[in-house]
């Protein structure tokens, strides 16, 4: 055992630098999905909001926003700024945006969905505006990311802002979208997300018989009926939610990592400065990282108790 005792220190040091640049490095991928009320050029050209925006965003490597109402790209344009802001081409940060054109049934409410996504975590695969006749009045823009940071590799996001009369129809009617984009995509991995409108009075629990995305048992709701993604005061509803389908998706979720982000708390924002942005708050979700140092976790664990071992023994 004479033989550990001078590395003994190194070692010990090695091993809990490892350990600790493991839990560091391995970020998986936070995927966000926010209504953020009528985002317009005009919303932006205030300042708090703009910032307050871009502070939440920047904690997601995807992040859906719905409600956007910016047909000539001048709002996003700006967000895109200012999340950019002070990173060159080169940095790890950089996001880039893909949008939906405006999607509605009348010409004074015409919304975007919009995935905003960190270049450096996800690379956009594919995008596909799902076609119904009219059973959304929103349908889905559907896109596919792969990303190298999750076990995931290749997944795809099926955004849906639901009319709130509709709401059981719509979110029934997801069943429809998911079949055809993973036959399109062969791609089973599949999330669905956004303010589906799944609580209170416009989706009751004996609608739940009617609705495929919980009659099929692969599907798994992430974000609880109980909890409240409206800001609070406002009412108390689930409306925004995240579902994701089959085992290797739900594998690859960060355990008890689907939450409400009530950044009023987080970043310590009067109710009045969080209304300015929106009346809900987003919901979020993490992806584990990739398996290499995961895998590799537990043979760091083992070799610093081993350490420890040898260090007990030696002192004996
Ligand atoms: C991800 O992995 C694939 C296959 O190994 C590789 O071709 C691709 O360049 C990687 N992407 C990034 C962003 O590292
Ligand atoms: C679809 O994906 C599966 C598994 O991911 C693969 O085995 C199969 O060859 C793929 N089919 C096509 C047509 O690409």
């Amino acid at each position: 055992m004479r033989w550990c005792c001078p590395y003994l220190p190194l070692l010990l040091l090695l091993s809990f630098l490892l350990l600790f640049v493991g839990r560091a490095t391995v970020s998986g991928v936070r995927i966000c999905s926010y209504n953020v009320q009528k985002m317009s050029p005009k919303k932006l050209a205030n300042y708090r909001v703009t910032h307050t925006l871009t502070r939440v965003v920047s904690r997601c490597d995807i992040c859906l926003l719905q409600d956007v109402i910016d047909p000539t790209g001048k709002a996003v344009k700006a967000l895109l700024a200012s999340l950019n802001r002070g990173t060159d081409r080169y940095d790890e940060s950089y996001y880039q945006s893909v949008s939906s054109r405006g999607l509605g049934n009348s010409p004074d409410d015409m919304q975007q969905y919009v995935f905003l996504y960190r270049t450096q975590a996800v690379q956009l695969t594919g995008q596909y505006q799902y076609k119904s006749n009219n059973k959304f009045v929103r349908d889905p823009f559907v896109v596919q990311f792969q990303s190298n940071k999750t076990d995931i590799k290749e997944f795809i996001l099926v955004p849906l802002h639901s009319d709130p009369l509709k709401a059981v129809q719509e979110i029934d009617q997801l069943y429809e979208v998911f079949k055809e984009v993973s036959t399109k995509w062969n791609n089973t991995n599949v999330m669905l997300l956004g303010d589906f409108h799944a609580a209170c009075a416009y989706m009751t629990r004996s609608d739940k018989k009617n609705i495929r995305l919980f009659t099929i048992s692969d599907f798994s709701w992430l974000i609880g009926d109980r909890v409240d993604t409206t800001v609070k005061g406002i009412v108390n509803c689930a409306y925004d939610r995240i579902v994701v389908y089959g085992q290797p998706f739900l594998k690859a979720i960060e355990p008890f990592s689907a939450q409400v982000f009530d950044f009023g708390k987080e970043f310590k924002l009067p109710r009045t400065r969080v209304l300015e942005v929106s009346d809900h708050f987003p919901v979020e979700v993490m992806l584990k990282s990739s398996a290499l140092l995961l895998q590799a976790t537990p043979i760091l664990i083992l070799l610093s108790a081993s350490v420890f071992v040898q260090s007990f023994l030696s002192s004996l």
